[in-house]
């Protein structure tokens, strides 16, 4: 079967920093074979050559000079591999906290995750304490719509294979997924060793106690949404190229609707039209986008000076809203002291950043108990909210477009709070 007949799944390796997310992916892409055996041994000699030879897999992600050097992962790096299933288009994000916005822009793309968990010893602890990236990066999953997730318990080399490290792990990973209203019976834990390959493609010796899928087998149990082809189109805009030859090629991920060559399109919210050229996706020119589908399109009668990311394309006809103001319910999750009326933090929705201001606390509900315009709001509070951004953007009802009705916030560099819009009052 080629991998045009196999449904496409794009999914995206979070975590936190270091835990191996690189590092497994890339076993995963070798024994899946889409890297040859010539390239593992040229990034081990390489890796090698700066002492880093335990990095040979990593090095099938980490491309950058600078991700090479500090091995970390900076920018995301995207390839494709086959299950019996599925073809896959895996994106691996970036652990570190700096790095953030980053694998907000990667799991905006996914349809799935799998979160990576190291059981070495004091680095499973360090991943889900506050300050680390384990818990932030699954909510984050949750709110950009991520409902499919797979945790891979990775380094159990470092944990002598034991089975208490992975139920420990389990257990208490269990209690903050459900918290955050992941699907708990639903999700599938692979203790795995990234490095040595154990329970990636094939069952580990090393854990005779573990009776459950290999990973591989584990990813073939997603399933694919049924796509909202039937709603109005929703392209969140990724990045604007200018190619010779072409002209302007804005890229992104059809979230709704349907997309098609000579279709009349705006650009919100700066109302800028256009009329679609020819689309492709993989390289290769489509004739229609539907949703899910990573694409890049021509446009005729617009430059790379007209648009940019976090604008919204649709269809003439309907255009993405652009909001004056909006009601949502916002749960505060990590905030270093109190949320009053007033408060401006950055408003990550779609492809989109922009500073919104709390300009009114209208409720809040704390163990079910309501209080009526209350001062504040700190963590672990839900409160409902009149938000007004400080300059114009593309938000949706969520009961209308899921995918542009929730939102993360974040400030000083850490999630603070989620939301969803209950109601937008268009400009
Ligand atoms: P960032 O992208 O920077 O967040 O890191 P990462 O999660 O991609 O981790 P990476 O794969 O770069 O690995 C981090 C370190 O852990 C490296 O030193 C790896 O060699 C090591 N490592 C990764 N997987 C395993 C494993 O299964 N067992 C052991 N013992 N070490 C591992
Ligand atoms: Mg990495």
């Amino acid at each position: 079967m080629s991998s045009k007949e196999r449904p496409h799944l794009n999914l995206i390796i979070i975590g936190h920093v270091d835990h191996g997310k690189s590092t497994m992916t890339g076993h995963l892409l070798y024994v899946c074979g889409s890297v040859s055996d010539r390239d593992i041994q040229k990034f081990e000699k390489e890796a090698e050559l700066i002492g880093r030879g335990s990095f040979k897999f990593a090095w099938v992600l980490d491309k950058l000079k600078e991700e090479r050097e500090r091995g970390v992962t900076i920018d995301l790096a995207f390839y494709k591999f086959q299950t019996k299933k599925y073809y896959f288009t895996i994106i691996d994000a970036p652990g570190h906290r700096d790095f953030v916005k980053n694998m907000i822009t990667g799991t905006s793309q996914a349809d799935a995750a799998v979160l990576v968990i190291s059981a070495g010893t004091g680095e499973f602890e360090a991943g889900i304490s506050a300050i680390g990236q384990t818990r932030e990066h699954a909510l984050l999953a949750k709110t950009l719509g991520v409902d499919q997730i797979i945790v891979a318990v990775n380094k159990m080399d470092l944990a002598e294979y034991k089975q208490e490290r992975y139920e420990e792990i389990k257990s208490e990973m269990e209690r903050n997924l459900k918290l955050f209203g992941f699907d708990t019976n639903k999700i599938l834990y692979v203790p795995v060793s990234g490095i040595k390959g154990d329970n990636l493609n094939e069952k580990a010796e090393t854990m005779p106690w573990y009776k459950g899928p290999t990973l591989v087998e584990a990813l073939d149990t997603f399933v694919v949404a049924a796509k909202p082809i039937d709603k109005p189109l929703r392209l969140p805009i990724q990045d604007v190229y200018s190619i010779t030859g072409i002209g302007t090629v804005p890229v992104g991920r059809v979230e709704t609707g349907v997309l098609k060559p000579k279709d009349e399109v705006i650009f919100q919210p700066t109302g800028k039209t256009a009329a679609v050229m020819s689309i492709e996706m993989h390289h290769e020119e489509i004739s229609e986008a539907i949703p899910g589908d990573n694409i890049g399109f021509s446009c005729k009668g617009l430059s790379k000076q007209d648009m940019r990311r976090g604008d919204v394309v649709g269809h003439k006809t309907k255009p993405p809203t652009v909001a004056k103001d909006f009601i949502a319910q916002v749960q505060v999750i990590r905030h270093p002291s109190v949320v009053a009326a007033g408060y401006t933090p950055v408003v990550h929705c779609g492809t989109a950043q922009v500073a919104v201001r709390f300009a009114e606390l209208i409720m809040k509900v704390v163990k079910g108990e309501k209080t009526d315009k209350p001062d504040f709001l700190k963590n672990g509070d839900a409160a409902e909210v009149l938000m007004i951004p400080t300059r114009d953007m593309v938000i949706e009802q969520f009961s209308d477009i899921p995918q542009l009705g929730r939102f993360a916030i974040r400030d000083m560099g850490q999630t603070v709070a989620v939301g969803i819009v209950k109601k937008v009052t268009p400009k």
